[in-house]
């Protein structure tokens, strides 16, 4: 039984397929199953738009009490630490709380029985986005029916990417083949179990799924910049790559989009482009997420 989703390991294909059914439901609009007042507390230590704004939507669609944590104006300021915080929420009889943080499984050091609250994984440093990768394979589903034998290519900035960790250990899991490409110094030998390393010129006309990945400039050391152009030739969908797709292949992008970078900006909402898609399915992929973790407290 769901209660928390902190890493997308944490799914069965069972829960996975359960969600993303009840994701499509809502979308068609089937009303909330909750038949109790949950409250629901959003702390986003990372700045955050998609995630955090989708969050307060299905929040809303909920019909949830919802609390908008601070952490500049928190007792955060004064010292006060994530498990402090989150122990207090859980006092004050917060159901559930949805949180964003710097560090890599933030989570572990909350899962003691005097913190009550279900949690939510928004993202958590290099390590997992498992609400972004299950948006993701919402997309792809609607679009394949199916994450069997589909050729998925994960490019860009690998080795900082929690979208790129999440995704690739549950395509594999549920039987895409997967495909790395990019910067060979952003690409790391853990990497191997789930995927094959190639070039993108091989990759482009070969598969079903071109996901492309932020260039992740705040978890950069300063050796590690290219220019913007020379990214964009040698590791960017450019317009010419675009034209060399399958034409039933799509394209992706967690967001937010470097222009001209990971993609020619005119490529952004391109026929084969499935990047706003990915944004509207988060609202629906985490309302359903919420309504099951709840309705499981119940
Ligand atoms: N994809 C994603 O997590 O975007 P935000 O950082 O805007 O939430």
């Amino acid at each position: 039984m769901l209660t928390n989703l902190l890493s997308i390991d944490d799914l069965s294909l069972e829960d996975l397929m359960t969600l993303l059914h009840r994701a499509e439901e809502l979308k068609q609009g089937s009303k909330s199953i909750l038949t109790k007042k949950y409250t629901v507390a959003n702390l986003f230590f990372e700045n955050s738009t998609r995630t955090s704004i989708s969050f307060q939507l299905a929040e809303k669609k909920l019909g949830l009490d919802v609390i908008n944590f601070n952490p500049q104006t928190s007792s955060i300021q004064k010292g006060e630490s994530l498990y402090d915080t989150v122990l207090t929420l859980a006092a004050l009889e917060v159901d559930a709380v949805v949180i964003r943080h710097t560090q890599n499984e933030y989570y572990k050091e909350l899962l003691q029985n005097s913190i009550t609250c279900n949690i939510i994984n928004a993202g958590d440093g290099s390590g997992q986005h498992p609400t972004q990768c299950l948006l993701d394979l919402m997309t792809i589903y609607e679009e394949f029916g199916t994450l069997q034998g589909l050729k998925v290519a994960i490019v860009g900035d690998l080795s900082h990417s929690r979208v790129a960790r999440s995704n690739m250990m549950i395509l594999k899991k549920f039987g895409s083949q997967v495909y790395f490409a990019g910067p060979k110094t952003w690409y790391s030998s853990e990497f191997d179990q789930f995927g094959e390393y190639k070039a993108l010129d091989e990759l482009v006309p070969e598969v079903d799924v071109m996901m492309m990945l932020r260039v992740q400039h705040e978890r950069h050391d300063a050796n590690e910049s290219f220019t913007k152009e020379a990214y964009h030739a040698q590791y960017g969908l450019t317009k010419t790559r675009y034209q060399q797709l399958k034409e039933t292949a799509i394209v992706m992008h967690p967001g937010p989009i470097n222009r001209d970078v990971e993609l020619d900006s005119e490529l952004v909402e391109a026929p084969q482009s499935r990047f706003v898609k990915q944004m509207h399915n988060g609202l629906y992929i985490r309302t359903a997420l919420l309504e099951t973790i709840l309705h499981n407290r119940a």
